[in-house]
């Protein structure tokens, strides 16, 4: 084992690892096992796989943001059996400490620096494909398009991916419309019990934590567009509109922009809403949805944040082009100042502000989540080659499975249909 001035870089049981600070995983550990007080299902998954072991020797590299949740998730899939190694899904997202407790306490190599470089983002990913894995487990399809467009002497091997976001989910059904995949991937995103909750109540308390953590500003009486009506925007305008913000939606879809006005929201164009915003926030999937014309009209002090997968959704070259100055007054805030003396204020550089600024999403939230990506796992190891190379929903007795552990997690008891009933809703015969 070896430290450098950036980073310790290791070997452990012949597998490298590359984190930050070795000295930090005690604290890694107490926050990993504080979050596991919040993800009861996932505790109970890991009873039952430790004696089961479905995934015995099964090689995996998973890319997600190395939080401690992901730190759970990734006991509990070597509880299941698995050879597995981590690598992070954004270069700010990764908790340091988290990183070093996996490695130096639960033998789980990770590859991960918060703050990294793109290039030393991709090397990390790389390392995490040396491992060979014959499942992968996504955040954003980075694994699964790196084995694609670079790594293809991996694909033979392969049973199968997993991905867990939008974004991600968004870039594989386009390779797969394209007949370019060649390995079965199940859209971990698209399960009720993940987008429902995750997505809406996760992104939504999250984001709002990210922006007040950066900002320490009051939302209350302030003007907050919301970009994009979806399943995080949809979380974002509630947690915003129950701080006492007056919320604003901008849309392309015309459902969702009806959904958004039935709520009770102010719908308009995003450059109405510029003028009058003193935040803005998007959670679109989208590309350059805030760009040079929003932020020519922009209300000085306008702060932006992104909680999208990506940070191309707000134009920071554009806004880096039009600033005449720069500067950093908080940790996560990166204030522009244009040329006409308007101040515009960027937060965690455009990356998903609930990651890069907070903790990402609370535990419970990413207690659902990863059930689903664990029992998706055991459902690929099961399957072997019966899946054909597309993207797959997840099977919804898992959906359901999940709902139940986490119900009964929760104290939280359902009724049962009659016989009656179950026979009058499979008739068609019966009417008034
Ligand atoms: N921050 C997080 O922790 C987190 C969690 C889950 C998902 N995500 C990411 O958030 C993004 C959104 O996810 P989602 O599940 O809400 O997706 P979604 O598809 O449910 O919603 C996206 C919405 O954005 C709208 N949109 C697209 N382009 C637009 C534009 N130019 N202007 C206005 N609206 C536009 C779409 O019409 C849609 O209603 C994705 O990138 C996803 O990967 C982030």
């Amino acid at each position: 084992m070896q430290g450098t001035d950036w980073g310790w870089q290791g070997i452990m049981n012949g597998a490298s690892y590359d984190i930050s600070d070795s000295a930090l995983a005690g604290q890694g550990d107490l926050r990993i096992e504080w979050a596991l007080k919040e993800m009861p299902v996932l505790r109970e998954l890991a009873v039952r796989f430790s004696k089961e072991k479905p995934l015995q020797g099964i090689r995996m590299s998973g890319c997600l943001h190395i939080t401690t949740e992901t730190a759970n998730l990734a006991l509990t899939l070597k509880a299941a059996g698995a050879d597995l190694v981590l690598c992070a899904s954004n270069p700010l997202s990764t908790q340091d400490d988290v990183a070093a407790a996996l490695v130096m306490h639960h033998e789980i190599p990770v590859y991960a620096i918060h703050g990294e470089s793109t290039s030393d983002y991709y090397r990390h990913i790389n390392a995490a494909l040396d491992h060979r894995p014959v499942i992968t487990m996504d955040d954003g399809a980075d694994l699964v398009s790196e084995i694609h467009k670079t790594r293809t002497g991996l694909l033979a091997s392969m049973l199968g991916g997993t991905e867990e976001t939008t974004t991600g989910v968004i870039r594989l059904r386009a390779m797969d419309r394209e007949g370019a995949l060649k390995f079965p991937v199940i859209a971990v995103n698209d399960a009720m019990t993940k987008h429902l909750f995750d997505n809406r109540y996760g992104t939504g308390q999250s984001t709002l934590d990210g922006v007040i953590r950066a900002t320490n500003i009051l939302l209350a009486g302030t003007n907050l567009t919301v970009v994009g009506y979806g399943w995080c925007g949809r979380g974002i305008a509630m947690r915003a509109k129950g701080h006492g913000a007056n919320v604003i939606i901008t849309e392309v879809d015309p459902l969702r922009a009806l959904e958004a006005a039935m709520d009770g929201y102010r719908v308009m164009p995003l450059v109405e809403a510029a003028p009058q915003s003193d935040f803005m926030i998007t959670a679109t999937g989208d590309k350059h949805v805030i760009d040079r014309m929003h932020m020519a009209v922009m209300k000085d002090g306008c702060v932006l944040a992104n909680s999208g997968h990506f940070n191309v959704e707000i134009n920071i070259p554009a806004l880096e082009s039009m600033a005449v100055s720069k500067q950093r007054p908080r940790v996560s805030v990166e204030e522009y100042t244009l040329a006409d003396g308007r101040r515009i204020c960027l937060l965690a550089e455009g990356r998903l502000v609930n990651l890069a600024a907070a903790e990402g999403h609370p535990s419970a939230v990413m207690d659902m989540s990863f059930a689903n990506q664990v029992l998706c796992a055991v459902y690929l190891a099961s399957q072997r080659d019966k899946l054909d190379n597309r993207v797959h929903n997840v099977p919804s007795e898992i959906d359901r499975e999940v709902a139940r552990l986490k119900l009964a997690a929760m104290n939280l008891r359902v009724d049962a249909l009659t016989d009656e009933q179950v026979h009058y809703l499979s008739s068609w015969q019966e009417g008034t």
